[in-house]
């Protein structure tokens, strides 16, 4: 016998009222072990999305996804701390950042997914590596945390399953968009990982899941605010993800690209942004006395991601996937960029085959879009714009209807946006 009614959780939310701790302790649990129906949940997801959820609410709630499953107890002996950023055009910075803030001293265990639309999957990119394998057991993520000091691997099937049943019924009932929905689903995979602390980078602008900075700011708050009752060291930053970050945009491209920012070089977006990233990190850490830019420039941070690679199969060393066909789109005038849209930078990369429609659908490794321009930079009537790689060219149509008015060239360059707008800390 069930204690409590699914219907009165239903009308309870849908009337407006907040939900006791104990009714959404059992709604959850009883959805994952199938006692709660489908449409119960979707009728209660649709609830929360027009009545929202308070913050004590939402803390209850991700504390019951984190107890549908296991949790991880990652048993090392130096601080643990990881990152998750709301996904983003181009945003490779998982790839240097995990090794960079390890070479700083600090374990960092990056259990991580797989793209769906027009942003990519930080494992869809390591897998463009020759060898590479994402699938690990935990006591394979131990020894290789307590030996390398960074891992970046698939989430254990264990972890929050709640989650995984609840996103994939949001995914088809119109019930995604919710702050706190999605800020509980985040940070219930976060909370079970088992890391001590965590910064989330939180993107705003047309290539982000959030278009508008207040809109980046609530889902940050929510995220800081469930960290924060949960004993996890949680802090947020608010980035610009109007124009894509870097200059690659695709699996492999994006890893040739966080090679050279391990390497010394790189864009300067993408340097700036796994800086301000690791210094984060490695404040929650306890680590702020060490400087991730030199450790960058000595090489240590390179060196770790080579013995990241090679701990889960890849060789670091073999030349990367290059597409069979590639289609350059340049300036018709002269003048400086002025705009290059991330989201539709992001549309025609996944039509060139980087990213999938469908979960089951596989990805090219050597699709994507290189920008050769980026707002700011002068141009000269002919020059290549964008360079689009692919191993299905029946997709370039598609991908060049994607980028249309997706960058425009003016007479000066446009005013410079900061990339991160603020830190929220708990
Ligand atoms: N990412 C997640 O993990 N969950 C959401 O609800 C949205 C984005």
């Amino acid at each position: 016998m069930e204690p409590f009614s699914a219907v009165d959780v239903i009308r309870a939310k849908r009337d407006g009222l907040r939900l006791p701790d104990d009714q959404i302790a059992w709604v959850v649990d009883a959805y994952t072990r199938g006692a709660v129906a489908d449409e119960q949940m979707s009728a209660l997801a649709m609830a929360i999305f027009l009545n929202g959820m308070d913050a004590t609410e939402t803390a209850r709630w991700t504390e019951a996804m984190v107890s549908s499953g296991e949790t991880l107890s990652l048993d090392v002996d130096r601080p643990t701390v990881d990152k998750h950023s709301t996904g983003g055009v181009g945003d490779k910075i998982t790839l240097p950042l995990a090794p960079l803030v390890a070479a700083c001293g600090a374990a960092v265990p990056q259990l991580s997914g797989r793209g769906l639309g027009h942003t990519g999957g930080t494992l869809d990119k390591l897998e463009s590596i020759p060898g590479w394998r994402a699938q690990l057991t935990l006591p394979e993520i131990r020894a290789q945390l307590a030996d390398v000091g960074a891992v970046v691997c698939a989430a254990t099937e264990g972890l929050a399953p709640a989650d995984r049943k609840l996103y994939a019924l949001r995914d088809v009932t119109g019930t995604v968009e919710s702050i706190p929905l999605i800020a509980s689903s985040i940070m219930s995979k976060k909370i079970a990982e088992g890391a001590g602390a965590l910064v989330l980078d939180v993107k705003f602008g047309s290539g982000a899941f959030m278009k508008t900075e207040p809109d980046a700011r609530a889902l940050a708050k929510a995220l800081v605010d469930i960290g924060v009752a949960a004993g996890l060291r949680t802090s947020a930053l608010l980035t610009d993800m109007s124009v894509p970050l870097g200059r690659a945009v695709g699996n492999a491209l994006e890893v040739a690209e966080s090679v050279e920012v391990l390497r010394g070089g790189g864009p300067s977006d993408v340097v700036d942004l796994t800086l301000a990233l690791a210094r984060e990190m490695l404040a929650l850490a306890g680590l702020s006395d060490v400087d991730p830019a030199g450790v960058l420039s000595s090489g240590a941070a390179y060196e770790t991601w080579s013995r990241m690679i090679r701990a889960q199969g890849g060789d670091p060393e073999v030349p990367l996937p290059t597409p069979t066909h590639t289609h350059l789109v340049t300036a018709s005038e002269s003048g400086v960029v002025s705009h290059l849209d991330a989201y539709a930078v992001g549309v025609a990369a996944w039509r060139l085959g980087a990213g999938r429609a469908r979960k089951e659908d596989p990805v090219q490794a050597a699709a994507g879009i290189l920008c050769h321009r980026k707002p700011g930079e002068p141009v000269a009537a002919g020059d290549t714009i964008l360079e689009l790689h692919t191993d299905t060219p029946e997709a370039i149509p598609a991908a060049l209807s994607a980028l249309d008015g997706a960058y425009a060239i003016g007479d000066s360059a446009p005013e410079r946006r900061p990339l991160v707008l603020d830190t929220i800390r708990g």
